[in-house]
């Protein structure tokens, strides 16, 4: 059976325009992987620790050693272990990552355990598996805005992609939902958009 992990990273709750699009992606998913189970963790709700000395010399130890200050970071690992599909939706918060996203990352993205440290530079212990990232912002970042201003400085995606691609899972599919925050007729044009490329990427069966 399939199982997938769905992290929420809004603070608004079920009500975020992430948290809508993530929904219907976790349907699409599960109308392609049938009795596919959904694990859900709400980051925002139970937001994982924040990467203290212990936590900071723990990392450090002897491989396969696991202390008690990694208790939350293996846990949190071997969630992500047992997931085939990741589904991560997020806001941007101020061009990247929410902090409880980032805690979570700082978690599960560990030396000797989720990589290997080569001389060849930084390589995923985790097999690849598929993971989708819905993002929403306020503006734009993908491109200028419709009325033209630049586009904002984009550190999240970039950023999910890299620390993914460090533990091993490359496979990501990345849907955004932009300019939500400029009314409703934008917020509608920015689900129409990425349910576009939803279907694109998985059709409705
Ligand atoms: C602390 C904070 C920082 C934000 N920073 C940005 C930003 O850098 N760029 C942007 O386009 N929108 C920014 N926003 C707006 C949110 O991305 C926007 O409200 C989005 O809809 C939130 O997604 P959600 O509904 O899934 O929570 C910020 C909002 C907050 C609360």
């Amino acid at each position: 059976m399939t199982t997938i992990l769905h992290l929420r990273c809004s603070p608004r709750g079920a009500a975020a325009f992430s948290s809508r699009m993530a929904v219907e992606v976790i349907d699409r998913l599960s109308l392609h992987h049938r009795g596919a189970e959904i694990v859900f963790r709400d980051l925002s709700a139970n937001p994982p620790p924040l990467v203290d000395a212990g936590f900071s010399a723990a990392i450090l130890g002897p491989p396969g050693e696991v202390s008690p200050a990694l208790e939350v970071s293996e846990a949190l690992i071997e969630e992500l272990e047992a997931a085939d599909v990741l589904v991560i939706a997020t806001p941007m918060h101020n061009y990247c990552v929410p902090a409880v996203l980032k805690a979570w990352v700082d978690q599960i993205v560990r030396i000797h355990r989720t990589f290997a440290s080569t001389p060849g530079g930084k390589t995923g212990k985790l097999r690849d598996r598929p993971a989708w990232l819905v993002v929403a912002s306020g503006g734009w970042f993908s491109g200028p805005s419709p009325s033209g201003a630049p586009a904002q400085p984009d550190f999240l995606t970039p950023y999910v992609r890299a620390v993914l691609a460090t533990i091993g899972i490359h496979d990501l599919h990345i849907l955004t939902l932009e300019g939500v925050t400029r009314g409703a007729d934008v917020a509608d044009a920015a689900f129409t958009k990425a349910r576009v490329a939803l279907d694109r990427a998985l059709p409705p069966l």
